[in-house]
């Protein structure tokens, strides 16, 4: 069966916005092929021939306009059935990220840079393939705050990208865990991989761990989530423990900011890249109880 390629370029800025208007019925896949000019990404979109592709141009287009940007060239053309996956992994190439690593797929024989460590990745189905702006600004974060002998929790660890960092930069013990079944098949085989002892994994969440048990714990999931877990999180971080929370969109930033002030984390840092933003928090000494 064909299916019908649209190529458009889009301001970082309004990239998550228009993936996810682009993710709706009809759409098989949504890549970003590349950076055609600084701040702008380069997107490909597999439609069904069946896809409504007039409606979708017209809410992506109403996004331009809204954000006081140029209308889109949006080029269309028909093309065959084929391996997407065997597709997607031509434009996933080895990248280095933050000060000190450097990600190669899996499938690829790239040679790390000597002054960096290498991080193996298949994301196969799972979130982590390290190009994403909320899994930098995370790694970058680890980079300031992981220390040796330290128990990390990765919380939402998809790939598992995060948690190997974390080991490779000296944390004795983490824990990685996702609700997602797949992701954490994929982050066990990445862990494997990578030959990192010490890093757990299972399928759930932060209420099967200890209280009071984690140092640093990595939290890249949504402003919801985060909002929803921060008593949980709250309760298993050690005290003055420190959680870096990623996935916040800026527009959300009071929004976190006011919960995690009702539960006194003191915010120590404020990153932000393109649209998204990441908070350093450090817990309060002790436990603090809210009224229901
Ligand atoms: C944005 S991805 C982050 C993946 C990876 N840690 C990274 O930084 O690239 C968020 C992950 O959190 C998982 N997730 C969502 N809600 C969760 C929850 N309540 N507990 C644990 N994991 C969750 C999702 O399945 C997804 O794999």
């Amino acid at each position: 069966m064909p299916w019908i390629q649209l190529t458009l370029d889009v301001p970082d800025d309004l990239k998550d916005a228009v993936v996810g208007e682009l993710s709706g019925e009809g759409v098989a896949g949504v890549w970003e092929s590349g950076e055609p000019a600084p701040g702008w990404t380069r997107l490909i979109v597999y439609a069904g021939v069946t896809a409504d592709l007039e409606s979708m141009q017209r809410s992506v287009r109403l996004l331009f306009v809204r954000s006081q940007c140029p209308e889109p060239v949006i080029s269309r053309r028909s093309v065959e059935d084929q391996d997407w996956t065997e597709e997607w992994k031509k434009s996933y190439s080895s990248f280095p990220i933050g000060n000190n690593f450097f990600v190669i797929p899996s499938w690829s024989g790239y040679a790390c840079p000597e002054d960096r460590f290498p991080i193996r990745i298949d994301p196969g189905q799972a979130f982590g393939t390290g190009t994403h702006e909320t899994t930098q600004l995370t790694i970058e974060a680890i980079e300031r705050w992981v220390e040796p002998d330290q128990l990390v929790l990765d919380l939402g660890t998809g790939s598992g990208i995060l948690a190997i960092a974390s080991r490779l930069l000296g944390a004795n013990h983490v824990v990685a865990c996702d609700i997602d079944p797949v992701a954490v098949h994929v982050a066990r085989e990445n862990i494997d991989r990578n030959a990192e002892d010490k890093v757990w994994t299972f399928c759930g969440s932060v209420e099967a761990i200890r209280s009071g048990s984690v140092r640093l714990g990595l939290c890249n999931l949504t402003a919801e989530v985060i909002i929803s877990l921060l008593p949980e999180i709250d309760r298993v971080l050690e005290p003055r423990g420190i959680a870096i929370f990623s996935g916040i969109l800026r527009e959300q930033n009071e929004q976190v900011r006011e919960v995690m002030d009702r539960y006194h984390f003191t915010i120590h840092e404020e990153a932000s890249r393109g649209e998204w933003l990441a908070l350093v928090a450090e817990k309060h000494g002790t436990q603090v109880h809210l009224p229901a």
